[in-house]
């Protein structure tokens, strides 16, 4: 068996895959996010331990543990953990969607400058990378930047915690601002400009790389075999990708979890002369172009729990009828935004109410701007001259087939469902299942195991409805930004 670990932002999914590539099991667990100040977000490192931990004995109670063989992640991105010399946690970890960055992530584009900040890493500065936060941490609190011996992503920290190996991967560690994408290693110059010494930051993988086993005391808690295998893994959305069998030249899967993005593989290195699409490596070894919205599903939750407080979303969704027809828009920059805007400041917003406008248009108006927002990603890849006839779909918000829908409509590509949403979970077996040798690489891996249960084909009407509500939407940031100062 092989244990795939997604480290989410709202929980953290555990799935249990057998040599044949068959979900034995999915569990899943919560963890609360912290957010001390309007646009920032936090959580604590013990947190994801105790529940994977928990989560783990859990997936395996009704299988023979002996036969576990290899554990790997999915991580959420980004994320900032700083340990002092005892390995103890400096701080609450800073996470991909916090905004507090603003200034440093300026100083870095425009002291520092795109130009060279591209020629270093191959990215610019986005808020919630790691490097502005590490900047954040020396001018705000000295003293915890001082104590830092140790700087990890989240996926790392367990990885740490369950094997000693202070590791991380090309995927995730592209994120960080830190790492040469193209050479895959460290950046001296970052380092130099975050005031950091290389000694600070782990030892780099690829993500199907085994890199140590359980510690004894470890494996002994969680009931599993001490030659378990702890392999590297890779940030979420390069694992979701290896699960839903994204791999390879110009395949693209859209993740619709709190985060949502487009996630288009390429086997060369590739970076996006605007600035608005990220050059990452990939969990296969090659590359990948991806755009981040920062409130995707999350959009949807917050206004199902917090606003109308309902739990019953399906039941929602199913009073929701004029697709293509809304006059209401919405903008869902509940954290500020990324890709494309890269303003932390930008806010979410409705546009278009009148006195008939109902609850469900509303509800519809969320989902919508989710779509059309992840549209203004897949418009700049457009730009680039990637041509992406269909997708793969995962995460929470995948489960919803009016969303899947209006996903194949806005962007008026084939949208593939695959077995499972759980892709970033799926893709972490996968990886430890390549690193035990059960497969020779990871496309063979996504070819053996991942299918194809339905595909979304988009709907020539709706296309055009939707275009003509997409145009209006994308005039919508532009007009009020001024406004998010
Ligand atoms: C990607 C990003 C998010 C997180 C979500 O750049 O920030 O998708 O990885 O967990």
């Amino acid at each position: 068996y092989f244990i795939g670990v997604d480290l989410g932002t709202s929980a953290v999914k555990l799935l249990l895959m057998d040599e044949e590539g068959k979900i034995v099991n999915i569990v899943s667990r919560e963890y609360p996010l912290y957010f001390p100040h309007p646009g920032w977000s936090e959580q604590k490192p013990e947190d994801w331990w105790e529940q994977s931990k928990e989560g783990i004995r859990e997936l395996v109670k009704d299988v023979d543990k002996s036969q576990v063989a290899g554990i790997s992640f999915g991580g959420q991105m980004h994320g900032l953990v700083i340990l002092d010399e005892n390995d103890n946690v400096i701080r609450p970890a800073i996470l991909w969607n916090d905004g507090r960055t603003a200034k440093q992530t300026d100083y870095l584009n425009t002291v520092i400058g795109k130009e060279k900040l591209s020629e270093y890493t191959a990215n610019i500065a986005f808020a919630g990378f790691t490097a502005p936060k590490i900047l954040w941490v020396k001018e705000n609190e000295p003293d915890n930047f001082e104590k830092i011996c140790k700087i990890m992503l989240p996926k790392d920290y367990l990885a740490y915690r369950l094997s000693g190996a202070f590791v991380s991967d090309y995927s995730d560690a592209s994120g960080m601002l830190l790492m040469d994408v193209k050479n895959k290693c460290w950046s001296k110059e970052m380092a130099e400009i975050c005031g950091i010494s290389l000694e600070m930051l782990p030892e780099l993988h690829e993500s199907f790389d085994a890199v140590g086993t359980l510690k004894p005391e470890v494996a002994a808690e969680l009931g599993l075999p001490e030659t378990c295998k702890v392999v590297a893994g890779a940030g979420d959305n390069a694992a979701a990708a290896v699960g839903t069998g994204t791999v390879g030249d110009g395949m693209c899967n859209v993740s619709l979890g709190t985060s949502g993005t487009v996630f288009i593989s390429s086997n060369k290195f590739g970076v996006d002369s605007h600035n608005a699409l990220h050059a990452f490596a990939h969990a296969d070894g090659h590359y990948h172009l991806m755009g981040c919205m920062l409130s995707a599903a999350s959009c949807n939750k917050w206004w199902m729990d917090e606003i109308i407080r309902t739990k019953e979303y399906t039941k929602e969704q199913e009073n929701i009828t004029k697709l293509g027809e809304n006059n209401v828009f919405f903008l869902p920059y509940l954290m500020g935004e990324r890709s494309p805007h890269n303003n932390p400041d930008a806010r979410g917003t409705f546009i278009g109410l009148t006195m008939d406008t109902t609850r469900e248009d509303m509800t519809q108006a969320v989902l919508e701007g989710v779509a059309f927002a992840i549209r203004d990603s897949f418009e700049v890849a457009k730009s680039l001259g990637i041509q992406i006839e269909r997708t793969k779909i995962c995460g929470g918000g995948a489960k919803s087939p009016l969303w899947r829908r209006m996903i194949a409509n806005v962007l008026n590509i084939k949208v593939d469902r695959i077995e499972s949403e759980e892709g970033p979970a799926l893709g972490g077996a996968m990886l430890a299942a390549v690193a035990c040798g059960v497969f020779s690489s990871v496309e063979e891996a996504a070819e053996k195991i991942v299918r194809v249960t339905e595909t979304i084909e988009p709907e020539p009407e709706l296309v055009e409805k939707y275009e003509r509500q997409y145009r209006k939407f994308a005039k919508i940031y532009p007009t009020v930004k001024d406004l998010f100062t």
